[in-house]
């Protein structure tokens, strides 16, 4: 036994964080359940590190040294539970199984239980970045147990990447935690991108510009406070040309957007829990809408009743648009951070908010220079109720509000729709609102199904007799 890390699955992933990890040093087993592609990323890149391939899971077990640990990358589902009960039969107490993938975090609940009743370890990590991040530097979201973490933690911690120094990976917390964050990430990427592209479609619409053009503002934003990742692949999707036709590439993509489930988790979850993740939610169905081919064509007929809003001044609308993507963003973000915080309540997982923001600065989908204000945010006030209320993203809100309002009104006149942008002003209003007409909602469910209601003046439950007397009784 040599290797200090193994990795099954040599899809492009695996085999990218075994190269990452070879390359930082670590001997790496690795195996996939057809020989042939472990003997590809030996005979490709054998020279970048020390590889120990196997042929079968238990030649594979076996190279590594004990502690053993083994990340499974494999499809999430039944293939990943598969992989682990295959695992865990040919390893020894103490010994750490690994799931990097995209898993359902219940999933990741359910198998770290069973496997600890093994006397092994489970860690559910996520791993952002997609497939350069894996080779050269992901975010990392571990789970599991702080035991595992201390085997586990510094070579993570090695291949993760590093902003100021800091690595881009710490230990989440128990058993699900890290999936469970990795799937906030991901909603959260779900309601940037869906922002960023209605920051597009406003100034194609509106103002006429072209891809090459917008990706040029785009370019322009991204040296300011919206630096990041997207906006930077967004100026450039922007910019390219199809070489097939010589049009801009975004117009000859057909305007259909997949979508293979995180965010459709993520907003099922914050229902559950009942944190509103309505920018998460609106980009979600935004995709779902843009998909959903026989209803738009049966809706494309239907009354505009829009008026011709003209824009006066273009450079002021862009700044706009710009300010409504901000605080936008803001909201997005703040209401995933919420989701992460209640969740790590119910479950006990003690996550740390500043720290999630700390280890996306790099290396993951959404990094970006705005995370690390969420960190001072939670720096600030470890406690804090409401990011948006922290006094940074309060001040930027008030220097954006005005801004927004005109945005999500010449949307709504004009037609252009705008779901993230739009609700999340309508969130913003009403988390800030003294009061809202929740008052009225209760007394309709008292009125038809006696389901009572607290009063403003006295403690205490209360019903009304609405069909008899109207007389008021205390439950
Ligand atoms: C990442 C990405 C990655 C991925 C998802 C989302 O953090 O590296 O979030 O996990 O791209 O699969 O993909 P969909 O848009 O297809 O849901």
């Amino acid at each position: 036994a040599v290797a200090d890390i193994g990795v099954t699955g040599m899809a492009v992933m695996g085999s990218n964080l075994a190269r990452n990890l070879a390359r930082n040093g670590f001997k790496v087993a690795i195996h996939n359940r057809s020989a042939a592609k472990t003997e590809k990323v030996v005979k490709e890149h054998g020279d970048e590190g020390e590889f120990f391939p196997a042929e079968s899971m238990a030649d594979f077990v076996n190279a590594l040294s004990a502690p053993r640990v083994a990340i499974i990358m494999v499809k999430a589902g039944p293939a990943t539970d598969a992989v682990i009960d295959e695992l865990a039969s040919l390893m020894d107490p103490g010994d750490i199984i690994v799931d990097c993938g995209n898993s359902n975090w219940r999933d990741t609940v359910r198998r770290e239980a069973a496997i600890r009743e093994r006397g092994l370890h489970f860690v559910g990590s996520g791993v952002s970045g997609g497939e350069e991040g894996a080779l050269n530097g992901p975010s990392i979201m571990p789970g599991g147990t702080p035991e595992s973490y201390r085997r586990l933690g510094p070579m993570f911690e090695k291949i993760s990447a590093h902003v100021d120094g800091v690595p881009c990976c710490t230990h989440v917390g128990p058993d699900g935690a890290g999936h469970f964050v990795k799937m906030v990430h991901n909603g959260i990427e779900y309601a940037d991108m869906q922002l960023i592209a209605e920051a597009y479609d406003l100034m194609r619409k509106a103002l006429g510009m072209s891809a090459a053009e917008i990706g040029k503002v785009f370019e322009e934003w991204n040296r300011g406070e919206l630096d990041s990742y997207l906006i930077e692949i967004t100026a450039d999707v922007l910019q390219h040309v199809d070489p097939k036709t010589g049009k801009a590439f975004v117009d000859v993509v057909l305007d259909r957007a997949s979508q293979k489930g995180t965010g459709a988790w993520t907003v099922q979850n914050a229902a559950e829990v009942g944190v509103p993740t309505t920018g998460i939610a609106e980009a979600t169905f935004a995709r779902s809408l843009s998909g959903s081919v026989p209803e738009r064509q049966a809706g494309r007929g239907l009354p505009a009743g829009t008026e011709d809003v003209s824009v006066a001044d273009p450079a002021a609308f862009i700044e706009d648009v710009r300010r409504a993507l901000y605080a936008s963003k803001m909201v997005a973000y703040s209401q995933g951070f919420e989701l992460i915080r209640k969740a790590s309540e119910e479950n006990g997982w003690n996550v740390d908010l500043g720290a999630m923001a700390r280890i996306w600065r790099g290396g993951c989908i959404i990094r970006a220079v705005f995370l690390n204000r969420i960190t001072e945010a939670y720096e600030r006030d470890p406690k804090l109720p409401l990011l948006l209320a922290d006094p940074y993203f309060s001040g930027e809100i008030g220097k954006s509000v005005e801004s927004w309002r005109r945005i999500v009104s010449f949307s709504a006149l004009t037609g252009v729709p705008i779901p993230a942008f739009a609700s999340s002003l309508a969130y913003y209003d009403g988390v800030r609102a003294a009061e809202l007409p929740a008052n009225l909602i209760q007394g309709q469910r008292d009125f038809f199904g006696a389901h009572t209601y607290k009063r403003v003046d006295r403690e205490g439950t209360f019903h009304t007799l609405w069909s008899g007397d109207r007389s008021e009784i205390e439950e």
